[in-house]
């Protein structure tokens, strides 16, 4: 994907990497009484577009990938803005070569977790090398949301929405655990139109409090994206070069959306739950260091 991964020509992309740049800042902007620079740890960081915002904060940003030819873009991206001083390394998620305590906050956006098989070594080890008191940002697939219903919608319609999916898978994503969340094929056509298909990890807000609290990290602010902009069906959202009234009606539900989605019951909600946790001063297995 690393040719076309910065091609956010879609209303979908947009509006998910433009709500986490608006977090990232307002929520992790470091603070005034960190001697030295500060660092930024980014998990999963592809092309590096979170650690240009998080370098042009002030940050020294570490960049951690498996995809060599992504960090490419990611290193002269940020070499390009000038910030000589970040470094990008090729590396599992799952088992990061960094020390504990190393980062003053770690950004794992994208949704990488949800890509990551090992998902709660990778949520271990983003705990280990963070900070006590300092900041994650975690992005992950939310399994709460509209698509449910535009899936069963399409099934019954001749797959007239493209989701590609029997009326028996769709059914399948309501089934209990309702509080847990589960695994999905997920197919798309990546722009050369090659079919891709990977393993995908949807969460629920209640599960993914729980597994951050069970590491030392207390969840502060949760948000639910496309939670209401689902009402239009993700297939139609993903589409390149919209039309202008699908432009103009997308922009007011995501303008309602940002209104109310840090709030409950829609920050429970969405196509992707964007989660701020911070670890806690007495944290079990780590060193209690400050900044
Ligand atoms: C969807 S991209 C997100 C990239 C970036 N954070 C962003 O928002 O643009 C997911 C990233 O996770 C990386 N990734 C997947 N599994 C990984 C693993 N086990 N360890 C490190 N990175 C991984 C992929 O290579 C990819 O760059």
């Amino acid at each position: 994907m690393a040719s076309e991964y910065d091609d956010l020509s879609d209303l979908w992309y947009q509006y998910t990497f433009s709500s986490i740049d608006e977090v990232i800042l307002h929520e992790l902007r470091p603070s005034s009484d960190i001697s030295g620079k500060p660092i930024a740890l980014d998990v999963g960081c592809g092309t590096g577009i979170q650690s240009l915002r998080l370098a042009s904060l002030g940050y020294r940003v570490l960049g951690v990938d498996i995809a060599d030819r992504l960090l490419v873009r990611a290193r002269r991206k940020l070499a390009e803005a000038d910030y000589a001083d970040a470094d990008f390394m090729i590396a599992d998620a799952q088992s990061l070569p960094l020390d504990d305590n190393v980062a003053h906050c770690v950004n794992c956006c994208g949704p990488t977790l949800s890509f990551i098989p090992d998902w709660r070594d990778t949520l271990t080890e983003v705990s280990r090398c963070l900070k006590p008191g300092g900041k994650l940002l975690l992005e992950v697939e939310g399994k709460w949301n509209l698509d449910l219903f535009w899936e069963i919608a399409n099934a019954l319609g001749f797959n007239f929405l493209g989701y590609d999916e029997s009326l028996l898978t769709a059914l399948s994503h309501l089934l209990p655990p309702w509080r847990l969340g589960h695994t999905i094929d997920y197919s798309f056509k990546s722009s050369s139109d090659t079919s891709v298909s990977m393993p995908l990890r949807l969460f629920t807000a209640v599960e993914l409090e729980e597994e951050l609290q069970s590491r030392g990290l207390a969840e502060e602010k949760r948000w639910g994206l496309h939670a209401t902009t689902n009402l239009i069906p993700s297939t139609i959202l993903h589409k390149a070069n919209p039309s202008r009234p699908l432009t103009i009606i997308f922009r007011a539900l995501a303008r309602l959306e940002k209104k109310v989605n840090g709030r409950w019951p829609l920050n429970a909600l969405g196509c992707s739950l964007l989660v701020l946790a911070r670890k806690k001063q007495h944290c079990p297995d780590s060193t209690e260091d400050g900044n």
